[in-house]
């Protein structure tokens, strides 16, 4: 059932912007309309979230660690485990960031005949996860050629390299099928383990299809549905300068489903679980570094602290603790 309903959301979807293109010509809605308001629900939705966290109250140092921490001279600490100073924390920020570390070492356990409990490492996930996300960012990278003129040699460069096997006419780019890959594992584990598709739900499903939405209508559009690429680079441009012209007929309808698509992940994106990409970053269990035993830290609103004793507590409850036959110490 979860994963029914995100998919007809998907159809639905496409059905709406194959009809408004083709049958009503929409061009210009789905052009220029849909994108703007995209990007400003993506901008007020996101500044709203990091001001939320952002009023989180974070007093005191609350790291995960899992190394020693450094204290003595003459005992050992792990630097990357428990962060000293900010330098500390970067480094192991990059490597969560970057290389998804603490996902490295994930493990599974399972109850097996006999009974016995066994333990190993979980390198699947691990392995998916990076590939999509680094594949998604050299997608990103690569598409930077609609949005300039002249194109970087540093995006030009990653699109050769990304070709680098020239497989078909046009080429497959390598980190499409990565990418298909890295997602299709990704929804099939969410389907085929029980224990995760028990806690799996359409906030879940909804961003996979979504995503494998956009790859699959770029690559149709690159390798069988041709678009007008000088069109759609003029209407690009004319975007982001904020000058949006007209858009010209016979750009072709794909370009809009995907555009749409990608429209429709960027207005998500504030309201659902793909802002961990800035949560990592926020995390205070990540982004502090642990010197609780070098450094004392207050809560800078401690004081004046308003307590509830134990004795308000019981006289509060008094009553009721006596009904329930809880002990109270003042009868
Ligand atoms: C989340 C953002 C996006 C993702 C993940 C994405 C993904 C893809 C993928 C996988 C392809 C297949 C070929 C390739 O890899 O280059 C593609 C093609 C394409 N995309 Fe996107 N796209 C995104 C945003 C956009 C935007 C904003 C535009 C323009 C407004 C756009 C325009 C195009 C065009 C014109 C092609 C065809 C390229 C060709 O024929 O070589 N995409 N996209």
């Amino acid at each position: 059932m979860s994963i029914m309903f995100p998919l007809a959301i998907i159809l639905l979807l496409l059905l709406f912007v194959l009809g408004g293109v083709s049958y009503t010509h929409l061009e210009n809605v789905f052009g220029i309309f849909i994108p703007y308001l995209a990007l400003s629900i993506f901008l007020m939705g996101f500044i709203y979230r990091i001001l939320s966290w952002a009023k989180s109250p974070v007093p005191f140092r609350i790291t995960t660690v899992c190394g020693q921490e450094k204290s003595l001279d003459w005992i050992k600490a792990n630097r990357l485990e428990s962060p000293f100073n900010t330098l500390d924390v970067l480094k192991r920020m990059a490597l969560e960031v970057l290389l998804f570390r603490s996902l490295f070492r994930n493990t599974t356990t399972e109850l097996k005949e006999g009974p016995t409990l066994i333990h190993w490492s979980a390198k699947w996930l691990w392995l998916a996860g990076l590939t999509f996300h680094w594949s998604f960012f050299i997608i990103l990278t690569r598409h930077l050629r609609f949005f300039t003129e002249p194109v970087p040699f540093a995006v030009d460069l990653i699109g050769r390299l990304d070709n680098l096997f020239e497989i078909g006419v046009p080429a497959l780019y390598l980190t499409d099928a990565l990418i298909v890959i890295a997602l299709t594992h990704l929804f099939l584990r969410r389907v085929l383990i029980p224990r995760i598709r028990y806690i799996s739900l359409p906030a879940d499903y909804f961003p996979l299809f979504l995503l494998l939405s956009i790859i699959g209508s770029g690559m149709l559009m690159r390798h069988i549905y041709k678009v007008d690429l000088i069109k759609v680079k003029e209407l690009v441009l004319s975007l982001v300068s904020f000058r949006p012209v007209m858009v010209a007929e016979g750009i072709g309808t794909i370009f809009y489903v995907h555009l749409f698509f990608v429209c429709l992940l960027i207005a998500y994106f504030p309201f659902s679980k793909l802002m961990h990409l800035c949560g990592v970053f926020l995390s205070p269990t990540r982004n502090l570094a642990n010197n609780n035993r070098a450094k004392r830290h207050i809560n800078p609103w401690n004081y004046p602290v308003k307590v509830h004793t134990y004795a308000e507590y019981e006289d509060e409850f008094r009553e009721k603790m006596k009904t329930a036959e809880i002990p109270v110490d003042k009868e």
